[in-house]
């Protein structure tokens, strides 16, 4: 009889997260009269991003929090959105700030990253964030994750527990989930390999992988005769292919899935794997600079105190 991997139910996970998420908003309102607010910023009409923008204000409503959303033209100039930037960075009562991407070709996305002041910058994408991340030790205990790799770290754990010394693969480079995803779990005490577009011999890495995530964007790419048997596989290709779900397409992973989970131990499908935690951990994250905004204000050290949703601890 062929093995069937579990499948990781990410849904579930992150209903699960926005409820404790919700339980933390709650206690910060009670406690110091403080809402988290996450404030989006969206240039242009990409359709995508449009949905994705307004699925961010509807979760946060959810949760309690407020948000306001910035639909900018994509004629704006760079000037303009960077003295919005600016505003919202001034504003008190704004915790989370997050520029939707991908943002027109006239405006210079690092630039527009480095404005965001640091401690609300909910995407975890300015340098500052990026280098703490990428540091060792104890004294980074507040620093910003990025969502995507985030939710799949919390994934791993209900999974896994410890992933200390187990080979992790990561297929994929990407400043917003491959290189981020690399570092996290390689502070988890992985031994990590980052595979890319140049990589010579994939299927002989993925081979090794006891951890394996992929976030290529490239459907069907990884083959499940490449895959180790009990490996846990996470899946963060989100591809849209010809099928037949309505509208003359479907969406699938970087992964062929039928194939992979007579391999694997576990599995996150696609949809309702990673995809349902990003969001869920973009709240986290403006929860938890609500959380060390205040208490900057009041002159606490938020640093080693509980995460704010008091289940992460990644
Ligand atoms: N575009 C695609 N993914 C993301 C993300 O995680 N954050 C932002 N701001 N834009 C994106």
């Amino acid at each position: 009889m062929t093995a069937t991997a579990r499948i990781i139910d990410g849904k579930r996970r992150a209903d699960q997260l926005r409820r404790d998420i919700a339980i933390g908003v709650e206690r910060l309102r009670d406690e110091s009269g403080v809402v988290p607010k996450l404030a989006a910023i969206l240039v242009g009409d990409d359709p995508a991003s449009a949905i994705y923008v307004r699925r961010k204000g509807e979760q946060a409503a959810a949760v309690g929090m407020q948000s306001e959303s910035h639909r900018l033209s994509a004629t704006i100039s760079q000037d303009e959105l960077l003295a919005l930037i600016d505003r919202l960075n001034h504003d008190g009562t704004v915790h989370g700030i997050l520029v939707q991407l991908p943002l027109p070709p006239h405006i210079d996305k690092a630039a527009v990253l480095r404005r965001v002041d640091p401690r609300k910058d909910v995407d975890g994408f300015h340098p500052v964030n990026v280098g703490l991340l990428a540091s060792d030790g104890e004294a980074v205990d507040g620093r910003i994750i990025p969502c995507t790799p985030m939710g799949c770290m919390m994934l791993l754990a209900d999974e896994l527990g410890s992933l200390e010394g187990l080979n992790a693969v990561v297929v994929g480079c990407s400043n917003i989930v491959g290189r981020p995803m690399a570092q996290l779990l390689l502070q988890a005490r992985c031994t990590v390999s980052i595979a890319h577009i140049h990589t010579r011999d994939l299927p002989e890495l993925v081979a090794r992988a006891d951890i394996l995530v992929s976030a290529a964007g490239a459907p069907g790419l990884i083959r499940g005769s490449w895959i180790k048997p009990g490996a846990v596989v996470v899946d963060v290709g989100i591809n849209r292919v010809p099928g037949d779900n309505g509208n003359g397409s479907r969406i699938v992973g970087d992964v062929c899935f039928d194939e992979a989970k007579a391999r694997a131990a576990a599995i996150t499908p696609v949809p309702g794997g990673v995809g349902p935690m990003t969001i869920a951990c973009l709240l986290e994250n403006t929860l938890r600079a609500a959380i060390a905004m205040k208490s900057d204000r009041d002159g606490e050290a938020a640093v080693g105190k509980e995460p704010a949703s008091q289940l992460v601890r990644i």
